[in-house]
């Protein structure tokens, strides 16, 4: 039989991937780990959306104009004749969700995270996948400028606490839908004698999303936009103050930060300020982060008129990035018991010897395979245990058993009833060994 492997740009997260560690189920759950200790830390509730929504909530909010809605999103029709829409990101649903459920009127309802995978029918290649996590934020109900800064601080304390270093966080204001409509009347007016000279993409969002031209990673456009009308001469006096409060809030919190005025976002539901998190390891797709103010966007999906701002970053990026970085994913557990029986009565105790360890909150492992002493420790070995409890007819006649530690190749025989003590004594830090 044929074997059926996985579709392209998706990938299985597994115990062990020695050729990709990045898809070590175990750098996941650390990296997962990090994101919640720091959401509590900073006051947000967790939400969960479903994975697909109505196709009209991402055309309503990322905007039809843009890549993600135009070219990349998995949509189909049910059974009913709906046209829905596998979630290419997680702002939209969410919004529509605090919408739907008034979250404005329920304690702590305006600030959310999530831990959520994304759907993008995209070019794969390393760093792009079709289906990615991020883990996304996003507050609702202030204007201030603190609230950017805090929300900021918030992804850049994430690397932070990942051990990354080498992060470039690329800072820019998009301001309000009148300034960008009339700096995009300019920056239109500059490029239309040049239309010929710029690349086929780049022509193409002259028509459709012209201010995207700024993203173009293309030579020929980049020179011509060197010249081009820059957005910071159209933005409205309380607009460029709310932008210079952000930066010096972010000197005073010492998170280096680049203007970066070409920086505009993929997604259309953008106001004000905008950020991007990049890293010099993951070649093309070097954006770990992004994220901004969006302060239009509950109006616009029928909800009150309320500011906010939020971010999205992408799982597997990061994970590449602190392997590439030599980033330390946790301490290794420090502990791992595994029992061999050497005979049909060490069989017969192992069980309830086992349940008394996990009970007691300590790793444990049996060999359900019935290996010989030698073959059963290379197997512990290989499981990472640490220590072996070896179970035999002798040493249970007396009501003890023999403890091997695997490090040290050191031995000694201990009371069954003393086992749950000593080795908790091990997992708190002490000797144990005797
Ligand atoms: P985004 O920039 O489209 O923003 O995605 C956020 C992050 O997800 C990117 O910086 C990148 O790390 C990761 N990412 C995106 N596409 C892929 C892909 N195909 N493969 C791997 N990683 C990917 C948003 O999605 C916004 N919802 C962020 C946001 C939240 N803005 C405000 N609130």
């Amino acid at each position: 039989m044929t074997k059926i492997s996985s579709p392209p740009g998706v990938f299985d997260l597994i115990p062990n991937d020695a050729q990709e560690p990045w898809k070590n189920t175990s750098a996941w759950q650390y990296v997962e780990k990090i994101a919640r200790n720091l959401a509590e830390l900073y006051g947000l509730r967790e939400i969960r959306t479903p994975l697909f929504e109505k196709t009209e909530l991402f055309q309503r909010s990322v905007g039809e104009a843009t890549d993600i809605v135009n070219k990349e999103m998995y949509t189909f029709e049910d059974r009913g004749g709906r046209s829905l829409s596998l979630r290419p990101e997680g702002t939209a649903p969410v919004i529509r969700a605090f919408v739907e459920h008034r979250l404005d009127l329920v304690p702590g309802g305006n600030r959310l995270f999530y831990i959520a995978p994304m759907f993008r029918y995209e070019r794969s290649q390393k760093g792009r996948y079709r289906q990615h996590h991020q883990f996304g934020v996003e507050v609702l109900g202030a204007h201030d400028p603190e609230q950017d800064v805090e929300v900021i601080d918030l992804l850049y304390s994430f690397y932070r606490r990942l051990g990354l270093s080498e992060v470039t966080l690329c800072l820019n204001t998009i301001g309000d839908q009148a300034t960008r409509t009339a700096y995009r009347e300019a920056l239109v007016d500059y490029l239309l004698p040049h239309r010929g000279a710029l690349s086929p993409e780049s022509q193409q969002r002259l028509e459709t999303n012209p201010i995207r031209i700024l993203d173009s990673k293309n030579e020929d456009d980049q020179a011509l936009l060197a010249e081009a009308p820059a957005i910071h001469d159209f933005l409205k006096d309380q607009e460029r103050t709310h932008f210079e409060t952000v930066c010096s809030l972010l000197d005073q919190l010492e998170v280096p930060y680049q203007i970066s005025q070409r920086l505009v976002r993929g997604l259309d539901y953008y106001s004000g300020t905008v950020f991007e998190f990049v890293v010099g390891q993951l070649g093309a797709q070097n954006s770990i982060g992004g994220g901004g103010r969006y302060d239009g966007l509950v109006h616009t999906l029928g909800g009150p008129p309320l500011a906010a701002i939020g971010f999205g970053t992408g799982l597997e990026r990061v994970i590449q990035t602190m392997l590439a970085q030599g980033a330390s994913f946790g301490d290794a557990i420090p502990l791992k018991i595994v029992l061999l029986c050497v005979d049909e009565v060490g069989r017969k105790a192992a069980p309830l010897l086992l349940h008394r360890l996990r009970s007691a909150s300590l790793p444990a492992e049996l060999d359900f395979n019935r290996r010989k002493l030698g073959r059963g420790i290379q197997w512990a070995l290989e499981q990472g245990g640490t220590h072996v409890l070896i179970l035999g007819e002798g040493e249970l006649q007396s009501e003890k058993v023999v403890v091997k530690t695997l490090a040290t190749e050191q031995q000694c025989v201990i009371g069954l009833d003393e086992c749950v003590a000593y080795f908790k004594k091990i997992s708190q830090g002490g000797p144990g060994d005797r």
